[in-house]
């Protein structure tokens, strides 16, 4: 098993879920990341419609993989299975294996989601920068709102490309600075770092688009889809906020309301990006 790491969010998060807070098991009980609101103005602010954009933006990132019934799909950061849930309840005959760093998550995981319509379901604990898979075995690779978190994007996009088949696919979505906002984010990275690091623990934002170009060329990638979907995932911020003023994590609420002024500002989007895998031989 690799050696785990426990993000600070997700020990406060499976801290209100084992007391069974059920604000935070409606916001965060199947997915851990932000939502998509196809019209924002219309997000009222609730629990249940964030619930639902958090599931469209699950599926957005899916769409970009390419899935349909019978394939083999690896969730890297798959949280609390979310992901796999939603595939497993929409698709058939699929072989559906979810990584995760930190087995507590896991455990959840394993215990929400059982398997439908002939799919086939296991979740490892391991590193997505370190995948216990053989060469070629997988049609689809997924890392929904969590590659900011790995030890290395060169590392991940090795081993993803390691284990897709010549033509399978990379889906992901990231916060990606435009290339001219990179010094500001490095500037603003030195003086945040500790805040980040006690609230939401590694965030590495320093991946402009042209920086993903450069390493899908370098890793055996073509570039497919790149979706700006910045305006759709706004009305998140206020709701995470609130939450986490809620529960005592003022730090966190504050570290959050700091990401929300630079995606309003622009100097970050919020990037639905898919990959083809060619062979390289
Ligand atoms: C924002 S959450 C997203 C969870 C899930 N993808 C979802 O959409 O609900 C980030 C996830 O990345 C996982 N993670 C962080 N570093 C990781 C690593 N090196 N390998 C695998 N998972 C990792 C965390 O444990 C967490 O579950």
């Amino acid at each position: 098993m690799a050696s785990q790491v426990h993000l600070p969010y997700f020990d406060q998060i499976l801290a209100l879920l084992k007391d069974q807070n059920q604000e935070a098991i409606a916001a965060f009980g199947r997915h851990v990341h932000w939502g998509y609101w196809e019209d924002p103005k219309r997000a009222d602010g609730t629990l249940p419609d964030f619930a639902n954009a958090t599931e469209q933006l699950s599926r957005k990132v899916c769409d970009a993989g390419n899935i349909t019934d019978g394939l083999k799909i690896l969730d890297c950061g798959c949280g609390f299975g979310g992901t796999i849930a939603s595939l497993n309840e929409r698709f058939s005959n699929l072989e559906l294996v979810g990584v995760n760093i930190d087995e507590r998550q896991l455990e959840r995981a394993r215990s929400q989601v059982q398997p439908l319509n002939q799919n086939a379901i296991s979740f490892v604990c391991a590193d997505a920068c370190n995948l216990p898979f053989e060469d070629n075995s997988f049609d689809v690779v997924l890392a929904v709102e969590c590659i900011f978190h790995f030890p290395s994007r060169e590392t991940f996009f090795q081993e993803a490309h390691r284990v897709l088949k010549p033509g399978g696919h990379l889906a992901i979505c990231d916060f990606v600075p435009l290339k001219i906002s990179l010094p500001l984010m490095q500037f603003l990275d030195k003086f945040l770092q500790s805040s980040v690091q006690k609230t939401y623990g590694l965030v590495q934002s320093n991946f402009s688009l042209s920086t993903y170009q450069t390493l899908a060329q370098t890793t055996g990638f073509i570039p497919r889809i790149t979706e700006d979907i910045t305006r759709n995932t706004l009305p998140t911020y206020p709701l995470v906020r609130q939450l986490c003023r809620q529960n005592g994590a003022a730090e966190t609420a504050k570290i959050t309301a700091g990401a929300e002024l630079v995606s309003k500002l622009g100097i970050t989007r919020y990037l639905i990006l898919s990959f083809e895998a060619i062979d390289p031989y």
